[in-house]
């Protein structure tokens, strides 16, 4: 790649994202939001009960040419203006990943301009610079990343720079308990909006469901990991038994225990974290993070805690090509170089790795 002067101050530049099942490109100028452009291939996984990643990537490919070119023509820009490219290179599913570590490079190549590979996950923590103050973040913080594959406790020293692992899900990641939880209520995929829909019906007080790794014993030896199987596995079983019994099962009142269960563990650990490192700011990011009770009771434990609290625009919360942009524009901004031509997707790229040389 040639050497050229890039744009540090306020780079203009579009992020392509196809880890999953959206086709999203985002295009931001430094901390603005300029287009953030998503094509879902969702319809087409919903009748196998989950993502298909063949399925995806050829979605992938249909899709990312029409919404490369609607998102340039929201933001008002042509192709040449572009300072850089950014790209999910990993974590994900890794047909689907190709597809747009291909676009990227090509574009980069045809385009002549820098190419910045990056972590998909440190997307979604950053996402929430691109709220419409486009405020920087305050440093340390710790960040509570809930997605469709992952459920972390982050210390985050710089986003990018230093991203430190405090604790992990050891089983399913909250996501997906949602979308299982769903399942076995009857309810399409993706569950987590269907069963945050329902729970705003029910009474979230109505069945005391497991809190994962949270009793005394289990806060020594796992502090910030998570569990949910076991969780599913009661609401599985709590089912089955009405089932049994010839009970009418009260699904608007298990969506709602079900999602208080998990929204209190996911906020009991990271409020803790952030008092365990004095450490008294709290980062959301991730699909889960859409959810109206996370949100509602972050809100009120980051307050009670002292603890200043940043949560996404929902836009901005499940998989988009705008985080992917914004996390580029970070590393210009902070100086970094871009990544060579020789990176590819890795679909098991640890939070820790934020770009790919
Ligand atoms: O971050 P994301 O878009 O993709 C991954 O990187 O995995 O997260 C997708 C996950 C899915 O499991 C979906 O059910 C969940 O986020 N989700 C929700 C809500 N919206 C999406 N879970 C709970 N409540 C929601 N409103
Ligand atoms: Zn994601």
């Amino acid at each position: 790649m040639r050497a050229r002067s890039l744009n540090r101050d306020a780079p203009l530049v579009l992020g392509i994202e196809t880890s999953c099942d959206e086709t999203g490109i985002g295009i931001v100028r430094g901390r603005k939001l300029l287009s953030n452009t998503i094509a879902s291939s969702m319809e087409e996984h919903a009748r196998y009960g989950g993502v298909v990643p063949e399925v995806a990537a050829r979605a992938h490919l249909e899709e990312l040419v029409p919404a490369l070119t609607a998102a340039v023509a929201e933001a008002g820009i042509t192709l040449d203006d572009l300072d850089a490219i950014a790209v999910t290179s990993g974590p994900g599913l890794s047909g689907a990943l190709m597809v747009g570590v291909g676009a990227a490079k090509a574009l980069a190549v045809a385009l002549d301009k820098p190419i910045y590979a990056v972590n998909h996950l440190v997307g979604h923590v950053g996402a929430d610079i691109l709220d419409e103050s486009g405020t920087p973040f305050d440093y340390p913080t710790i960040a509570l990343l809930v997605s469709g594959g992952h459920t972390s406790l982050l210390l985050v020293r710089d986003l990018v720079g230093d991203v430190e692992l405090l604790g992990e899900t050891i089983d399913d990641a909250a996501g997906e308990a949602f979308d299982k939880v769903a399942r076995l209520l009857g309810l399409p995929y993706p569950g987590g909006p269907e069963i945050d829909r329902l729970a705003a019906l029910g009474d979230p007080t109505a069945i005391r469901f497991p809190r994962g790794l949270t009793l005394p014993k289990d806060m020594a030896k796992h502090r910030y990991d998570f569990s949910f199987s076991g969780l599913k596995t009661s609401v599985a079983r709590w089912v089955e038994k009405q089932q049994d019994l010839g009970n009418e099962v009260p699904i608007a009142d298990v969506a709602a225990s079900f999602r208080e269960a998990v929204a209190d563990v996911l906020l009991t650990k990271a409020i803790a974290a952030c008092a365990d490192h004095q450490v008294p700011r709290l980062l959301l990011g991730g699909g889960v993070v859409a959810n109206a009770r996370v949100r509602e009771l972050a809100t009120e434990r980051a307050a009670a805690a002292g603890v200043a609290l940043r949560i996404p625009p929902l836009s901005l919360c499940t998989d988009n090509g705008a985080m992917i942009a914004e996390l580029g524009a970070q590393l210009i901004m902070a100086g970094h170089a871009p990544s060579t031509l020789d990176f590819s997707a890795d679909s098991t790229l640890p939070v820790t790795q934020i770009q790919v040389s």
